[in-house]
């Protein structure tokens, strides 16, 4: 099981670093995936690409706290400029692209 995690900065003049930038994991194993942020940013989005490519499932869009949906959840801290995206008991189904 793969998960990658693909560089991708949706604001002009805002450098968007994410960490791991791959990630390959057992089946049932819990992954982070984070990304932070030059400047301040209002809120935050999270995508899902398929590995063969194709569009992009939105995940979560957030502006404060913690949001969830399922397995995956989602939480930003603006005072670190930062958001992390939480799977837990990873699937095949989850092996994809994730962006901010
Ligand atoms: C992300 O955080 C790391 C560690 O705090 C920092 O070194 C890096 O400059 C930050 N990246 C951006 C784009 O702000
Ligand atoms: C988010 O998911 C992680 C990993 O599964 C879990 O440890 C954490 O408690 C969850 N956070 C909330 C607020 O549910």
């Amino acid at each position: 099981l793969c998960l990658f995690f693909s560089f991708h900065a949706g604001v002009r003049g805002l450098d968007v670093e994410q960490s791991p930038s791959a990630l390959s994991l057992q089946e049932g194993a819990g992954a982070a995936l984070k990304c932070n942020f030059s400047k301040a940013v209002n809120s935050v989005q999270w995508f899902r690409q398929n590995l063969r490519g194709g569009g992009l499932t939105s995940l979560f869009f957030i502006a404060s706290g913690m949001k969830q949906s399922g397995r995956l959840n989602c939480t930003v801290n603006m005072r670190e400029r930062s958001s992390t995206l939480h799977i837990a008991a990873s699937q095949l189904e989850d092996a994809a692209s994730y962006l901010c």
